[in-house]
């Protein structure tokens, strides 16, 4: 029986009307389409302080890290859509892959979250750029926490007009190339699943 992936979405913004949310909206629709069991998630509900080697050497890895950090890894593949902030990768988001990616061991076993895992990225910008440039850098963070992140991308740019009342894109461009990422995305996630079931 083929495998059903498992992708856990979800944003690098938690601003009302985020472009970004609606973009990873567009995305787990188009997953579910696909077939893929999907978890749709906000890092809002996984608020963290800001990474702090004196405080993780007291208090250890923030509960809420450990929380997002099992997530990740109970599923195969994850897909991220976010805004760029200064043409890179949005505070909110890197303070939570640095943290997850201090997570070493859970319920006393040895545990890495992010390796063998499968991401695809989505960005997007009210400008013309889309917020391609933050995802060269947050593709490079990935790579450095072992995952593997597919080529494909879907940059949605002039992000106010894209979207029509349903939140589908308003141009056939962009649901192709939404389209060919959700696929890659799980044809890699079923190659590779590592998911360890909570
Ligand atoms: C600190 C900061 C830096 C930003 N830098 C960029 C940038 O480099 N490129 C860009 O297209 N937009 C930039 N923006 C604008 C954001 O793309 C815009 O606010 C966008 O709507 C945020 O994403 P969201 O809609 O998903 O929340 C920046 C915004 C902030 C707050």
């Amino acid at each position: 029986m083929p495998i059903i992936p498992k992708i856990l979405v979800f944003a690098g913004s938690l601003r009302t009307g985020a472009f970004s949310i609606k973009t990873a909206d567009a995305a787990m629709k188009e997953l579910a389409l696909q077939g893929a069991a999907v978890t749709r998630v906000s890092l809002g509900d996984y608020p963290l302080p800001l990474v702090d080697q004196d405080l993780e050497k007291e208090k250890g890895v923030p509960e809420n890290a450990q929380k997002l950090a099992r997530q990740i890894a109970s599923h195969d593949g994850m897909l991220i859509a976010s805004p760029e902030y200064n043409a890179s990768i949005p505070p909110l988001l890197k303070n939570a892959i640095d943290w997850v990616s201090r997570v070493r061991r859970d319920g006393g076993r040895p545990f890495k979250p992010f390796d063998g895992k499968v991401a695809a990225l989505c960005s997007s910008s009210d400008g013309n750029f889309a917020g391609t440039r933050g995802l060269y850098h947050l593709r490079a963070v990935l790579m450095a926490c072992q995952v593997e992140v597919i080529t494909p991308q879907c940059s949605v740019a002039r992000a106010s007009e894209a979207f029509d009342e349903d939140g589908q894109f308003r141009e056939e461009r962009l649901r192709h190339q939404m389209e060919t990422v959700c696929r890659t995305l799980m044809e890699r996630a079923a190659m590779f699943s590592t998911r360890i079931e909570p």
